[in-house]
């Protein structure tokens, strides 16, 4: 088999990475709430603007903590897209509470606003925004629709960083928010995420979820006498260690955006006439969205014509990608009451999506490869 010349991700250093990991080390505190992981914290809220950014190991921990601050249990349901990895369904489901699954817009592949009315009954606590590649939801919509009925937003702003809805940062609009810092997301520590707090209601109780169900951080600042057990949590704290990794990329914010932003064009004008020829769909960003150009991708014509480009790219040394299998048809999710046919739009996308190479450290050289080698593909 051809080695892989291109991979799909490449975990990339863009600025003071090692510096600052020596650092941490010679600081000598590696567990989390250490120097870095407070500038971490108070560089989110500052940039973003959330009443409290809690670094988590993960965003599938902070939403497992979105269950918990929102006291889900088995009399609940929570809408969420079909079309999204597990977790965001997953971390609900774990307080026993019933996902129900919205079919997503063909153009963006978010949740599709128009049918959470029909989605909402008196059961359901929360919906999930999944900023798809980091395009917004139809926030307005969505809220509108939550407000009204007393349901919780919460934003799995896993691809979204930096994004905008209508010039409000991703992650600012719901009740709760989650980031990824995952080796696949454009900001990265290898492992890790955060919980944004908007609602100041939560803040206190998502630092005692967030610290095994103890007051500890309420004690450290002198707010509690003691420190003990207040209410149930867990262990989602981010290692400092991983926070120094994590403040040398945020503050590389603008190398990173600029360098994706680039590459998605360059990605979508290249391959504009080719896609129109070939009846294949290009990614859109609606007026009023600012994309944070996660990731690019392509829905081929059919099921089949998408195997054989990934199979194409491979063959040529470049690994493409599917992504996420519809979670309605999923074993799990049928399990939870979801059906096959349940969700047109996310099943196709399913069936037909690639995406291309992207990462902060692909050369424009590397890239040309791969924008030549989807042109040749006529294998459709
Ligand atoms: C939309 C979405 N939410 C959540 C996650 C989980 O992120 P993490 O690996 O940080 O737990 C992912 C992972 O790719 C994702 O795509």
């Amino acid at each position: 088999m051809t080695p892989i010349r291109i991979p799909f991700n490449r975990p990339s250093f863009v600025g003071k990475e090692r510096e600052y990991l020596e650092a941490s080390l010679a600081a000598g505190q590696l567990s989390g709430g250490g120097a870095f992981s407070q500038q971490c914290s108070k560089l989110l809220e500052s940039r973003l603007g959330c009443n409290r950014a809690l670094l988590t190991t993960s965003c599938t921990d902070a939403l497992e903590m979105c269950g918990l601050l929102l006291n889900l249990g088995p009399e609940d349901e929570f809408v969420v897209p079909s079309f999204t990895f597990t977790s965001t369904a997953n971390a609900l489901a774990l307080r026993g509470a019933r996902p129900i699954f919205a079919d997503v817009r063909p153009d963006t592949l978010n949740i599709d606003e128009r049918h959470l009315e029909s989605l909402f009954t008196p059961r359901t606590r929360a919906v999930i925004a999944v900023h798809y590649a980091g395009v917004a939801c139809a926030m307005d919509e969505i809220c509108k629709a939550a407000r009204e009925r007393g349901i919780r937003v919460i934003e799995d702003n896993a691809h979204g960083i930096f994004g905008r809805y209508k010039g409000r940062l991703l992650g600012t609009i719901g009740a709760l928010a989650t980031l990824s810092f995952h080796e696949t997301k454009s900001v990265s520590c290898g492992e890790g995420g955060a919980l944004m707090v908007n609602d100041p209601a939560l803040v206190e109780r998502a630092e005692i979820i967030l610290e095994k169900g103890t007051n500890r951080r309420q004690f450290f600042r002198g707010q509690a006498d003691k420190y003990t057990w207040v209410e149930l949590g867990s262990s989602f704290v981010l290692a400092d260690l991983l926070a120094s990794i994590l403040l040398a990329q945020l503050e590389a914010e603008v190398e990173i955006c600029n360098k994706r932003e680039a590459i998605w064009l360059k990605y979508q004008n290249s391959l504009a006439t080719w896609s129109a020829i070939h009846d294949v769909r290009q990614p859109t960003i609606p007026s009023g969205c600012d994309s944070s150009y996660h990731l690019y991708h392509l829905i081929l014509p059919s099921e089949g014509s998408r195997d054989r480009l990934l199979e194409h790219l491979r063959s040529l040394g470049i690994l493409a990608v599917f992504h996420y299998q519809a979670l309605n048809a999923s074993p799990m999710g049928q399990r939870l009451g979801g059906r096959i046919g349940q969700c047109p739009v996310s099943e196709d996308a399913s069936r037909r999506l690639v995406r291309l190479p992207m990462y902060f450290s692909l050369s424009g050289e590397e890239q040309g490869q791969v924008i030549d080698a989807v042109m040749r593909f006529d294998r459709f």
